[in-house]
């Protein structure tokens, strides 16, 4: 495994970082310790958050017509791909694909879904890349060269990124992927507000402990001192901005230690922990367009709430 893991030194640096900037933020890619990404799996599974399921109707509906798209032989890169339940329902139906590539910051869960992968498709290469996928990181040659290089990026993720940073990191994929290559991504569609705040904010709380586990994490890792009993979860849909944002509220007046540094809180401060974006379509294919991709087809489950776009690098 290609080890590019953020270090806890990474994290310390961003958390000061985050916390010493107005707004004060904490970076959402820290969620995904073992605990969070155990609670994000579980979040996968509660009614009001709708996107894994939608996805994953995408690719049982139609997998057949993606998979002829893409064509045979290709090397699959996927991004933050976490359980990898997606992808190989996606690799399943690809013709011979040559490799398998999946970046992610979660080392076990990688490694884990790189063993389940590779016992289920055994003439498959796979060459797991540990790494946080928004930074500058090399492809490994795989031993056989495809047909064409697609980067499949399912979740949403790039929901994370404000316009200008996703603008960069889809010029970055294209380069990635070179001209003939593809990227297949997932991203969740513009809809009623109520829909988009009741999955971030479930009513069996599961969200809230995610988001509350940074703390928790920042305690462990970084020696913090962050009461978590003093902080509550929030998610607030900004219709100006077309986003919703995962906040945790100080509860009361209050001094957090981290490492040299202390942070003092106001009651009802807030810490901004994600942005999830939500685009509309011509907005995401304009957003993709900008960055040298050419739009070839969208799919999206039954309530549109999903899409999944199929872009290519003009050759
Ligand atoms: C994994 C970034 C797509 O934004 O919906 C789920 C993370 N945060 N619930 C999202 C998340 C709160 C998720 N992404």
């Amino acid at each position: 495994m290609l080890d590019l893991q953020p270090t806890t030194s990474d994290f310390l640096r961003d958390a000061i970082a985050g916390l010493s900037s107005s707004p004060r933020t904490l970076p959402c890619k820290y969620f995904y310790d073992e605990r969070g990404a155990a609670l994000f799996r579980q979040i996968c599974e509660v009614p009001e958050y709708y996107i894994t399921r939608a996805e994953t109707e995408i690719l049982a509906t139609d997998g057949e017509e993606i998979a002829a798209l893409l064509g045979p032989r290709c090397e699959i890169v996927g991004l933050g791909t976490g359980g990898g339940r997606k992808t190989r329902a996606l690799l399943a139906q690809l013709a011979e694909p040559v490799a398998y590539m999946p970046v992610d910051v979660d080392k076990e869960s990688l490694a884990t879904s790189a063993t389940q992968l590779s016992t289920a498709m055994p003439t498959l290469e796979v060459l797991p890349i540990c790494a946080d996928f928004l930074e500058e990181f090399t492809l490994p040659e795989p031993s056989r060269k495809g047909d064409r290089i697609v980067v499949y990026f399912p979740g949403s993720t790039v929901g994370n990124l404000e316009p200008e940073p996703a603008c960069h990191f889809l010029e970055r994929i294209a380069k990635m992927a070179g001209r003939g290559g593809a990227l297949l991504i997932g991203v969740d569609l513009q809809k009623p507000p109520e829909i988009i705040e009741r999955a971030y904010n479930d009513a069996a709380g599961v969200t809230a402990e995610f988001n509350l586990n940074l703390l928790v994490r920042a305690n462990r890792e970084l020696g913090a001192d962050f009461e978590v009993a003093n902080w509550a979860h929030r998610a607030v849909y900004n219709a100006l901005e077309g986003r919703i944002e995962m906040h945790l509220i100080s509860a009361a007046r209050q001094t957090v230690r981290l490492g040299t540094e202390q942070f003092g809180f106001e009651e009802g401060e807030n810490i901004i922990t994600e942005y999830s974006y939500k685009h509309s379509r011509n907005g995401f294919i304009a957003l993709a367009r900008s960055a040298g991709f050419e739009f070839r087809r969208l799919w999206t489950d039954r309530q549109e709430l999903f899409g999944l776009f199929y872009l290519i690098v003009p050759d």
